[in-house]
């Protein structure tokens, strides 16, 4: 009788217990609900406070001109490479830009007399902070001589702080991300050339847009290697994202993370990943990578409207020409072209335009001094004064040069011209 009653007694301690845990149980998960909850309606807000800001930019215009915008911040991504976070003085909204495009600022070194203008990629903007980020490389000395190092990327390192100001250009540039193509898109990185490819590899990502997507990030070792973790995390969070780092000379000491492969990145390293050509195919980085790698897709078939590409350094990198484009000229139109002179002023130097050259090609060939930096037309710091003449541009820049000015980087003769270079 005795046992009947503990064994009653502890079924009922049982059946207490299993009640107490189901109760615990049940409050635990309202709670994890009610966390979830509180963090979708936060996300929601933050989106619909994201898609409320960014009508109110859409809506307004791109500015003209110059605008002063202030250094909020600044972080270094790496070795020699900082990024500048910009906000407006006047706190108004700042516009929307394109993944791939770039800021153009206007600045002068101290001491000097002249400004200085210089184009650098948007690595990211954000317009709840009302912020837009450029991430610049302090550009050495070349090796074994004697030219200064980069004057634009040592004044923001050096003399840029949080608080600094400057004037700066709406966002431009056509190397953007095709939204509308869902073929494999593939980004080549070279060096600090990551930062408008991730930019684009962001907004994939944002957007969830299931695109496959191939990132290749050549640099040559460590210190060099910006946007490391972002780009390993947008690869972990994505799995439409694949990512393959180079290190074409590792430093002797360090151990690689996982993945990490060492050497230049080849052709054949990118057709093995990609495994086919159907594919959109961004590029950017120093001409050197460039210059071996886009003859290189071409001759592997990939289309030239497939290659959208930026150069930086002081060569560009030319595609082949489209025979169905129109870009070939006919013999008469070189003949006609022969009889077009470029006279350029302050060096007395008048030379035959050669047909297909442009203006700065023509100067450099003559070594008459002109600035410049994309030479793609997109950066406005190869413009120079036309005295006389007209000067036509075969694709309309994105650059908008002063009143009286030309882009010599994309300009050509009309006609006889003369230049104030
Ligand atoms: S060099 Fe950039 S527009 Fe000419």
């Amino acid at each position: 009788m005795e046992v009947v009653f503990y064994v009653a007694i502890a079924l009922l301690a049982l059946f207490f217990i299993d009640a107490i845990l189901g109760i615990v149980n049940s409050i635990w998960e309202s709670r994890l609900r009610a966390q979830r909850f509180q963090l979708e309606a936060k996300d929601l807000k933050d989106q619909l406070l994201r898609q409320e800001k960014t009508q109110v930019v859409s809506g307004s215009l791109k500015w003209k001109g110059y605008r002063r915008f202030r250094v909020s911040n600044r972080v270094m991504e790496a070795q020699d490479i900082c990024s500048f976070y910009l906000s407006p003085l006047d706190e108004e909204a700042i516009c929307p830009y394109e993944p791939g495009q770039h800021l153009g600022f206007k600045f002068q070194i101290p001491g000097e007399s002249k400004h200085l203008i210089r184009t650098y990629s948007l690595s990211s903007g954000d317009p709840i902070s009302n912020t837009y980020r450029v991430t610049i490389k302090k550009v050495p000395p070349p090796p074994g001589t004697s030219h200064p190092p980069g004057r634009g990327s040592s004044y923001f390192h050096e003399d840029l702080e949080i608080g600094s100001t400057i004037e700066v250009k709406a966002p431009a540039g056509k190397f953007c991300l095709d939204r509308h193509d869902q073929r494999p898109a593939v980004f080549i990185a070279g060096g600090i050339g990551v930062t408008p490819l991730l930019s684009m590899l962001e907004a994939i990502c944002d957007k969830k847009i299931d695109r496959v997507c191939h990132f290749f990030h050549a640099v040559r070792n460590s210190d060099d290697h910006a946007f490391a973790q972002s780009l390993k995390e947008l690869a972990e969070g994505n799995p439409n994202v694949s990512l393959h780092t180079y290190y074409s000379s590792p430093k002797e000491d360090s151990v690689l993370e996982d993945g990490i492969k060492t050497g230049f990145l080849s052709i054949d390293a990118i057709k093995d990943t990609v495994g086919h050509i159907e594919a959109q195919f961004y590029l950017c980085g120093p001409p050197p990578m460039m210059g071996a790698l886009v003859p290189a897709l071409e001759e592997a078939g990939v289309t030239s409207s497939d290659i959208l590409l930026e150069a930086f350094g002081p060569a560009s990198v030319k595609k082949k020409k489209d025979p169905e484009s129109g870009d070939q000229k006919t013999d008469q139109g070189k003949l006609n072209s022969k009889t077009r002179k470029i006279h350029f002023s302050k060096s007395d130097v008048t030379v035959p335009w050669d047909g297909s050259s442009s203006i700065l090609d023509m100067a450099e060939e003559h070594d008459v001094e002109i600035e410049s930096s994309c030479r793609a037309g997109s950066c406005g710091t190869c413009q120079v004064k036309v005295v006389s003449g007209k000067i036509s541009y075969e694709d309309e820049p994105s650059a908008e040069p002063d009143a009286g000015n030309c882009l010599s980087c994309v300009g050509m003769p009309e006609g006889d011209v003369e230049i104030d270079a």
